[in-house]
């Protein structure tokens, strides 16, 4: 019963939180691509302090948008904030994360086989690391750094990258990677929470008061807004990583997560050049080749085979004893209301269909989960073998 609960809270928690980081990230999209598309306005739209103009068509009519230096002539009745999708997608993030991974810490966040942490510890250490990120990015920002954007961007690329390399010592793969990406959309939420809003609020009260607003708040908010734009596509590729063993349980992992994150930003650079009408095609060029040698990086291993053939019937024995207690019909472990992923790993017909399925979770050390069946090395192997072998 209680795993029938977590899958429901699961299930709820993650389609909240994907509904919530769409509207986000949307925004984020929208609004960079807005701000960098302004153009200069007619002088009758300058003398009213209108620093760029748009015109857009959509849904069937035409927006006429015009961004203010600081102060419209008079403060608006009602002024739309962006700021609900961000928490939202902050706080349902972090009940997934607490459902699935505190809740579910031996199935899914501690890796005996790297570090044997009790529950405890190991939320203690992801707190801690969510924490401890999230300081190190403020401690940047208000450094002298922020004015450097490429000396920035090194050394917070190298923040993280050694983030990940550490989770990956300490978690299961995929909790590392998942860790990062939790990481990144935390200062993400923040840089909304501490830094975009204060400015924002105060810009509304100055003009409120009929005071000057001072610029330095508003362009330093603009400075957040901007590194979260860089954020969304690696953080977007963190959250569907874990549907594929090849990144998160890579021997490299830490690296293939940097290489991947550094290509997203770096493509995301493009569009936001593209849009202030700066094209730089070689930008997706380079991409497309870095993508390509993470490819070849990324590469499985020949499998080294063994004279003896594994049979059938071996295959199954070991199916039976280490994977089929959450791959059947009915799962004996505890923690599984219903057979993971839909995969049932009873029969041989089942096996085989699963063959390159099966070679790379267990080649990659992914399955069985945190091996909590217990499973040998030289059964890995075996299996190995026998999924690799022709039919
Ligand atoms: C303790 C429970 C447990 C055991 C034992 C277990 N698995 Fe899994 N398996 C899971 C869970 C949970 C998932 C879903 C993980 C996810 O969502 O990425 C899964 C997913 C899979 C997948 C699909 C992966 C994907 O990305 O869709 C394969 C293949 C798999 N397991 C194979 C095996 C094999 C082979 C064994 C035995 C060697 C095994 N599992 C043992 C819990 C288990």
């Amino acid at each position: 019963m209680e795993a029938y609960f977590f899958d429901w809270l699961n299930l709820f928690f993650r389609w909240f939180h994907v509904v919530a980081g769409i509207a986000w990230i949307g925004a984020s999209f929208y609004f960079i691509w807005l701000d960098l598309s302004l153009r200069e306005p007619p002088q009758w739209k300058k003398d009213k302090g209108i620093k760029g103009d748009l015109w857009s068509i959509h849904g069937g009519g035409i927006y006429e948008i015009a961004k203010y230096q600081l102060e419209p002539e008079a403060m608006p009745k009602k002024l739309h904030w962006f700021k609900w999708e961000a928490y939202t997608t902050w706080l349902t993030g972090f009940a997934l994360l607490s459902v699935m991974y505190y809740w579910g810490a031996e199935q899914y966040l501690i890796d005996p086989s790297k570090m044997d942490l009790t529950q405890w510890q190991a939320i203690a250490i992801s707190l801690g690391f969510l924490v401890g990120g999230f300081i190190f990015y403020e401690l940047l920002i208000k450094s002298p750094l922020q004015h450097s954007a490429k000396l920035f961007a090194v050394v917070l690329f190298l923040g993280l990258t050694l983030a990940a390399y550490a989770l990956g010592e300490i978690f299961s793969d995929r909790a590392a990677y998942l860790h990062v990406g939790a990481l990144i959309g935390t200062i993400m939420a923040g840089n909304v929470f501490f830094g975009i809003m204060p400015a924002q609020r105060e810009l509304v009260r100055a003009i409120e008061a009929g005071e000057k607003p001072d610029p330095k708040p508003a362009a330093f908010a603009k400075l957040r807004s901007t590194h979260n734009n860089y954020f969304t596509l690696p953080v977007l590729f963190i959250m569907i990583s874990n549907h594929y063993p090849m990144t998160y349980a890579h021997e490299h992992a830490w690296l293939v997560l940097a290489l991947i994150s550094f290509n997203a930003a770096f493509v995301r650079h493009y569009f936001n050049l593209k849009h202030q009408d700066n094209h730089q095609p070689w930008i997706l060029v380079a991409g497309a080749v870095m993508l390509f040698s993470i490819i070849g990086f990324m590469l499985p291993k020949p499998i080294e085979t063994h004279s003896d053939v594994i049979s059938d019937a071996r295959a199954v024995q070991i199916s039976e004893q280490r994977c089929a207690a959450c791959h059947a019909q009915e799962p004996s472990h505890p923690a599984f209301a219903s057979a993971p992923a839909g995969l049932y790993l009873e029969t041989l017909d089942e096996l085989v269909a699963q063959k390159p399925m099966i070679l790379q979770t267990v080649k990659t050390g992914y399955m069985p989960l945190a091996n909590m069946t217990k499973m040998t090395d030289e059964e890995r192997a075996q299996l190995v073998q026998w999924a690799s072998q022709s039919d």
